[in-house]
């Protein structure tokens, strides 16, 4: 067995934008790989730029403390800079574009 990183496919609502995630990329990452345009600014979780909710799908973080709110997280809100899919995912960004 490898550890080879699953892709996960991720679509963006509601303009149907569509990318997939691959090795330990994080949910901003692989988006402007994919020429998705995610709005961003700190990149590290805490200047919230970036939060959106997740329609389903699941992710983990790559901080231990995502400037989240337990109420927030609750919510389905994810910050796509620090969060990587372990499943596929759909998120609800009204200002993700194509670039
Ligand atoms: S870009 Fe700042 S929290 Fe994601």
């Amino acid at each position: 067995m490898s550890d080879s990183f699953e892709i996960f496919t991720v679509n963006v609502l509601p303009a149907d934008l569509q990318y997939d995630v691959e090795g330990d990329l994080s949910l901003l990452e692989a988006a402007e790989m994919s020429r998705v345009q995610l709005p961003s600014s700190c990149r590290n979780g805490t200047c919230r730029t970036c939060l959106c909710r997740l329609v389903s799908g699941e992710v983990t973080y790559t901080i231990e403390w995502p400037g989240l709110s337990a109420q927030e997280k609750a919510e389905g809100y994810v910050l796509p800079c620090v969060a990587r899919p372990t499943t596929d995912v759909v998120l609800d960004q009204p200002d993700a574009s194509a670039s």
